[in-house]
């Protein structure tokens, strides 16, 4: 099959979007399909744009020639939207089309949050994972939050404000402050204090116009891969200092991971169960990942939902396919063919 891999982009989450999309792009080469690393938003500059499946012959080369270009980047997303150009760089439209399917390795903003997927819906192109609507719901945190709450997925109490209107005051004892669409915990700050809480808010604006701020809930985290409506094995998360924080994500050996969970069978299957009940919700497909909460009660607390998780072996979601007996390489696979058969559809 000709796959394009889209990677890269203009979101927070870029550079880990360039490092799953090098991994996928890599499996599904193993697996025997033609598959190219393309960065959305820098596209391919060429005549014949076709050729890029000989010309990208190390995907390697290819992933490191787009890392790091954050200023170039920055420039010219300011130059687009000036000049009312597309957000798609030269030529990602056109390779697209002439591919079996576009795998989405984006992460966050304009990849994740299912603006591509609905103009790929118009376009006639086909590609991995949730469609717009559900990607965009699970983009959103207050929104998600209100899905959540209208069909009992349990979740932490909240309150959602805008830089105009903002809360001042803590609205909880122990208050997690969250942009409203971010990821990666980028702009994610626990505050104990009304100081703290102060500079938490101060730090979320920076990013965004809408903030989230959830009750602290203290106890173990988990997170729970769904794939087409069904929950993978259970991972718990472990950072060895302080939360699951930008650096506990991505630095190798700051956070345990244990997969299977070390739970009672019955605490398994509820969290399970949570985790299906919200994809439902959420109207995701294909595959997605939900962040849990668990206290020392044992209640349940569903954080959110991530369309487009992590895509490398060691990333959260194929650890969990693994415990599983399932490959990275015939993850990116099975992603693909669900995706194919969900895409029928969606055009
Ligand atoms: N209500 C909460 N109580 C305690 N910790 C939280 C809470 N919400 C988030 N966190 C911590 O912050 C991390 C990031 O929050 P999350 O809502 O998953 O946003 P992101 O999209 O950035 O991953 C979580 O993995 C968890 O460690
Ligand atoms: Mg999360």
């Amino acid at each position: 099959m000709k796959i394009i891999v889209l990677a890269g982009g203009t979101s927070t989450e870029r550079e880990v979007s360039l490092n799953s999309g090098k991994m996928v792009c890599k499996a599904l080469r193993s697996k025997g399909h033609e598959a190219v690393l393309l960065d959305v938003f820098m596209g391919y500059e060429s005549e014949n744009p076709m050729e890029l499946y000989q010309t990208q012959t190390d995907v390697d080369v290819a992933a490191k020639a787009l890392s790091g270009r954050v200023e170039e980047v920055e420039k010219l997303v300011k130059e687009r939207k000036e000049a009312r150009k597309s957000f798609f760089g030269p030529n990602v439209l056109t390779l697209c089309k002439n591919a079996d399917i576009a795998f989405m390795a984006l992460h966050g903003q304009n990849g994740e949050d299912g603006k591509i997927q609905a103009a790929f819906d118009l376009l006639g192109i086909a590609y991995t994972g949730a469609g717009y609507l559900g990607s965009a719901l699970a983009m959103d945190k207050g929104l998600s939050k209100q899905i959540f709450i209208h069909y009992n997925v349990p979740t932490p109490k909240s309150v959602l404000f805008t830089k105009e209107n903002p809360m001042k005051e803590m609205p909880f004892s122990g208050a997690v402050v969250k942009p409203c669409c971010g990821g990666s915990s980028v702009g994610v700050t626990i505050a104990k204090t009304q100081e703290e809480y102060d500079k938490a808010l101060e730090a979320a604006f920076a990013l965004e116009n809408e903030v989230l701020v959830e009750e602290y809930v203290s106890g173990r985290e988990f997170s729970i891969g769904v794939m087409n409506g069904r929950a993978l094995p259970i991972i718990e998360i472990e950072p060895l200092e302080g939360f699951y924080d930008y650096t506990n994500k991505y630095q190798a050996g700051k956070t345990k991971e244990t997969c299977p969970a070390n739970l009672p069978e019955d605490i398994t299957k509820k969290l399970q169960k949570e985790a299906e009940h919200a994809y439902r919700a959420l109207k995701l497909q294909v595959y997605a990942r939900i962040d849990f909460l668990l206290d020392e009660n044992n209640e349940i607390y569903c954080l959110e939902a991530n369309t487009l998780p992590g895509m490398t072996a060691t990333s959260l979601l194929p650890q969990e396919a693994a415990a599983e007996g399932v490959s990275f390489e015939e993850l990116c696979e099975k992603i693909v063919m669900d995706s194919l058969e969900v895409s029928k559809d969606r055009m």
